[in-house]
C-alpha cells in the first residue's frame, strides 16, 4: 500500500506497531494529549537498575501517532532512565526517517509521554518533588493543526 509522504519505517511500524499494550502496576506512567486533534498517548514502564526494563503504549492516535509511539519504545528499552530522558521529539521523527510536514506535531507525544512516565517514577522514588512534574498536553507548536 503506498502512502504518498510517509517514509517506509513510518508505514512498518505502523502495520507491525511494537510493545502495544498496558503493564500492570508499572513503575512509570506517562499520558499526554493533543488538544487540537484529541489524540492520546501512554506510556507504561518497568525500571530495573535505573533503565527502562520493559516499556509498553497505548495510543488513541493517528496512524503517525502510532508508529511514533512504537518507535520510541524501541529506542527507551534498555537505556538508563538518564539516557532516556534525552530521546528528543526530532530523534523519533529522524529514526522513523522524518514525517510529512503536516504530521511532524504527531512526533511530539511520544517523547513526551516517555518523558512523563519517567518522572512519574522519579516522583515515586522522591528523586524529583511532584511540583517538578508539568502537566503535558499539546495545542500543537506555534498554533499548528496536526491536519485531521
Ligand atoms: Fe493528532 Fe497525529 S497526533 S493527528
Amino acid at each position: 500500500m503506498a502512502q504518498i509522504g510517509y517514509s517506509k519505517k513510518v508505514m512498518e511500524h505502523f502495520m507491525n506497531p511494537r510493545n502495544v499494550g498496558v503493564i500492570e502496576n508499572p513503575d512509570g506512567y506517562g499520558k499526554v494529549g493533543n488538544l487540537v486533534c484529541g489524540d492520546l498517548m501512554e506510556i507504561f514502564i518497568t525500571v530495573k537498575e535505573d533503565k527502562v526494563d520493559d516499556i509498553k503504549f497505548r495510543t488513541f492516535g493517528c496512524g503517525s501517532a502510532i508508529a511514533v509511539s512504537s518507535m520510541v519504545t524501541e529506542m527507551a528499552k534498555g537505556k538508563t532512565l538518564d539516557e532516556a530522558m534525552l530521546i528528543t521529539r526530532k530523534d523519533v521523527a529522524d529514526e522513523l526517517e522524518g514525517l510529512p510536514p503536516q504530521k511532524m506535531h504527531c512526533s511530539n507525544l511520544g517523547a513526551d509521554a516517555l518523558h512523563a512516565a519517567i518522572k512519574n517514577y522519579w516522583v515515586k522514588i522522591g528523586k524529583i518533588k511532584p511540583e517538578e512534574v508539568k502537566e503535558e498536553s499539546h495545542e500543537g507548536e506555534e498554533g499548528e493543526s496536526c491536519g485531521t
